[in-house]
């Protein structure tokens, strides 16, 4: 098992991913329209820039980088593509507040996009969040390889889609008013979804990067997989008991709101159990990649999930 990362080290590597994905975000989301663009209307910038920059925890970017630095690999290119993820989470964290969704006024310890704005241009600066993910993603600074490339670019387009993030959003909403409460395992594949894909995705793509070979991609893909699952677990424990200061979003919400979660379906300690077990799960399936004392970044990450209170 490799020695626990210490938690000081493991809070700077989050800083310092999370500042070096602040500053790439905001390079990219300048307001001089680049090649292939028309022109970039200020207030939809505006939205966009208030969506993505100064806050959040950049868990799927820090898992990104951290991923491919596994392999040794640490280049603007990584972050550029960790920087279009948290784009793309982002714009699921924006249409996720929206009325006709979570309905919530407060994110990230500020009023959410369509309240600081209006409610049109928070969807549009959600859409605009989510192609310029993939124009980030397909463009050659970000990967030398076009084969890489593309499946970096199809990647995210499944993990955000039908049958990921999009579809388990979906899925989440008619559970709110479905005749009969969701079972254990339905809500744990909603989630895998809504959640667990874009974490997943994290994790490939930062392999992908890396040069990954296919045992160690089974291995990392199953630590991300339940990763993501303990992770939505976390959220919606502090949603029913977390500080809503803390975590800078309201909470109550779920019960009220009549959400499918693990916490409604099983109680309060069997989802904890539930998340311990999953965190647990994941480090020994890293520990398994056999990356040795190099993995303490990621094991790390995995306590996090649990111990986190924002
Ligand atoms: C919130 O994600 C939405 C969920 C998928 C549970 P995070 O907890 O990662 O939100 P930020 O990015 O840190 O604000
Ligand atoms: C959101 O789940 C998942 C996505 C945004 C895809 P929640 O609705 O539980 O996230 P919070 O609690 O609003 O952050
Ligand atoms: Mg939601
Ligand atoms: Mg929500
Ligand atoms: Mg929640």
């Amino acid at each position: 098992m490799p020695q626990p990362a210490s938690a000081p080290a493991f809070a700077a590597r989050l800083a310092a991913v999370a500042q070096a994905t602040q500053a790439m975000l905001d390079g990219l989301l300048q307001p001089e329209a680049l090649p292939g663009e028309v022109f970039r209307p200020q207030n939809l910038l505006d939205a966009m820039r208030y969506a993505c920059l100064d806050g959040g925890k950049r868990l799927r970017p820090f898992l990104l980088v951290e991923t491919a630095a596994l392999f040794g690999v640490d280049n603007p290119g990584v972050l550029r593509a960790a920087a279009a993820l948290e784009m793309l989470h982002c714009y699921s964290l924006v249409h996720d507040d929206l009325p006709a969704m979570d309905d919530d006024d407060l994110r990230r310890g500020r009023p959410t996009t369509h309240r600081a704005f209006d409610e049109a241009t928070a969807i549009l600066a959600g859409d605009s969040l989510l192609t310029l993910a993939f124009d980030v993603m397909a463009d050659p600074q970000t990967h030398p390889s076009p084969a890489i490339r593309i499946k970096l670019v199809r990647g995210l387009a499944q993990a955000a889609g039908l049958g990921g993030m999009a579809g388990g959003q979906a899925l989440d909403l008619a559970a709110e008013t479905a005749a009969a409460p969701l079972s254990a395992s339905a809500i744990m594949q909603l989630q895998m979804m809504k959640t667990g894909a874009l974490i997943l995705y994290a994790v490939e793509a930062g392999a992908l990067i890396g040069g990954a070979d296919a045992g160690q991609q089974a291995h990392l893909r199953d630590y991300a997989t339940a990763l993501g699952a303990a992770f939505q677990i976390a959220d919606d424990l502090l949603d029913a008991q977390g500080d809503a200061a803390r975590l800078g979003k309201a909470t109550g919400k779920d019960a009220a709101a009549n959400k499918a979660t693990l916490v409604q379906a099983l109680g309060l300690a069997a989802a904890r159990a539930r998340l311990d077990a999953l965190v647990e799960q994941a480090r020994t399936a890293l520990q398994h990649a056999g990356f040795g004392p190099r993995a303490h970044v990621l094991d790390h990450a995995a306590r996090f999930v649990a111990s986190r209170d924002a």
